[in-house]
């Protein structure tokens, strides 16, 4: 293998400079060079084909820095439609056109999809990425557990029930870079909220990302909300109603996180703003999952608890509440991520110079060995009708009747935040934070800087 290419698709991440950088890294080791497409599959399906070198004479370039969050490439939320030959017989000209041996797409569940029908023309390997933490499978028979049903004319899937409880050992890809950060931006955001909730007597709703995966609003723990509400238990607003009123009889107030995908005991998305808004990978889009709680929970209160409490006048002004929204995937990564992040970029070109094809690289934990590097046939991850799913946090992680992690959810999470945050993090925010340089100096864009270096097909 002579040239590959590499793209960031799908939601960015704090972690993808840090993949990028480890591919990049592995790939001068083994004297292959590395063409980065601009703007993930929107850049691979342009008919000028925007790239970049990414390490001339085997050298990486230096606007390439693994600590700086998001996507020195540029992503975007185009996907390859597998329907559409069109589009791979283009894709395939362009790297005839470019002399490229093979594809390393940085991406989640989506991208990894969009890749499947690239994998039949050209090698094409996956590195994972995802805040969410969704992408790979709790055990791996998994993928047979879907069902497909027609309701009201329209073609639905369903879980069947699995597993009762999983073996952490036996999750394929333990964690995925992205998460670590994003659960480090949660909590530390639930502990602020805490203390102006407890000063105000407020009831405080935080509503943090991860789609139809509760493993964000799991990890949000460690900020310790009261309660944890996650998208794959159904809510019981009888029981919450009534944590909720012994927890605020006691304390005076309450923090609750909810994932932005719950649903309602009628199975609904609260927060889906309506079944069609879908983005362009088919992910229902979410807004408002907190307010709609606030509504709910404010109505079963009512005004008369409170002002038995002689805190506030209406249930309306006693809850506020917050998304923690994009900050979660923002800013530098924290030291997993880093680490794990080049890691698997490394791994991913291994897995092409090794001549595998539609592979993905893994993170894997089990007790005796900690975490260590692995890849998995994509093919393993679809469905019968060869659809990869997003994974669902198991419930056996999440105790519903505490609202908070079971005591294997704990087990869960300390392997992977343990040591999450290095010296080095720390040192970075006494250093940097407050710099007076950064009053002096304006934002400087590597990303603008990498612009100097974009080349096309007609160049
Ligand atoms: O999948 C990553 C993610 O951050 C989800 O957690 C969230 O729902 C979504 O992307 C937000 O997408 P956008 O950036 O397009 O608003």
């Amino acid at each position: 293998m002579k040239r590959i290419a590499i793209l960031t698709a799908g939601g960015d991440t704090p972690a993808l400079n840090a993949t990028i950088y480890g591919a990049v890294e592995r790939a001068n080791q083994h004297k292959i060079e590395v063409l980065g497409f601009i703007r993930g599959f929107a850049g691979l399906l342009d008919t000028r084909a925007p790239h970049v070198r990414l390490n001339p004479l085997y050298q990486t370039i230096p606007e390439l820095d693994p600590c700086h969050g998001g996507t020195l490439l540029g992503a975007s939320r185009t996907y390859i439609d597998p329907s559409n030959r069109e589009q791979v017989d283009a894709v395939k000209r362009t790297f005839h056109a470019l002399n490229i041996d093979g594809l390393l797409c940085i991406g989640g569940d989506g991208t990894l999809n969009g890749m499947q029908p690239l994998s039949e023309a050209f090698p094409c390997v996956l590195a994972p990425k995802t805040i969410d933490n969704d992408l790979g499978l709790n055990y791996i028979d998994e993928p047979n557990e879907w069902a497909l049903e027609e309701v009201g004319g329209e073609r639905r899937y369903r879980r069947l029930p699995g597993r009762p409880e999983v073996r952490l050992a036996d999750i394929i890809n333990y964690a995925t870079p992205g998460y670590a950060t994003a659960v480090f931006v949660v909590a530390q955001g639930v502990e602020r909220i805490r203390t102006t909730a407890e000063s105000h007597r407020r009831i405080a709703i935080i509503e943090v990302m991860g789609r139809e995966s509760g493993y964000i609003a799991l990890g949000s723990a460690y900020g310790q909300p009261d309660i944890i509400l996650i998208p794959e238990v159904p809510l019981d607003l009888d029981a919450l109603e009534s944590r909720l009123r012994e927890l605020y009889s006691l304390q005076k107030h309450a923090v609750i996180v909810v994932g932005e995908g719950v649903v309602g005991p009628d199975g609904k998305q609260l927060g889906a703003i309506s079944t069609s808004s879908v983005d362009p990978a088919g992910n229902v889009m979410f807004s408002g999952t907190a307010e709609h709680l606030k509504r709910i929970m404010a109505k079963r209160l009512g005004d008369d608890f409170f002002r038995m409490h002689r805190r506030h006048e209406s249930a309306e002004s006693v809850f506020f509440t917050r998304k923690v929204g994009h900050t979660q995937r923002g800013g530098r990564p924290i030291r997993f991520d880093r680490f794990y992040a080049a890691q698997l970029g490394g791994k991913a070109v291994d897995l092409l110079e090794q001549g595998q094809n539609n592979a993905v690289a893994t993170l894997q934990w089990c007790e005796e060995r900690g975490f260590t590097l692995d890849s998995i046939d994509a093919n393993h991850l679809r469905d019968q009708w060869r659809i990869i799913h997003p994974r669902m946090l198991h419930t056996s992680l999440y105790d519903a009747h505490r609202f908070q992690p079971s005591k294997l959810g704990c087990q869960y999470l300390m392997p992977i935040f343990d040591s999450a945050i290095g010296s080095e993090d720390v040192e970075f925010i006494r250093d940097e934070l407050f710099s007076a340089g950064s009053l002096l100096n304006r934002y400087q864009s590597k990303n603008v800087a990498l612009q100097k270096r974009v080349q096309t097909l007609h160049d």
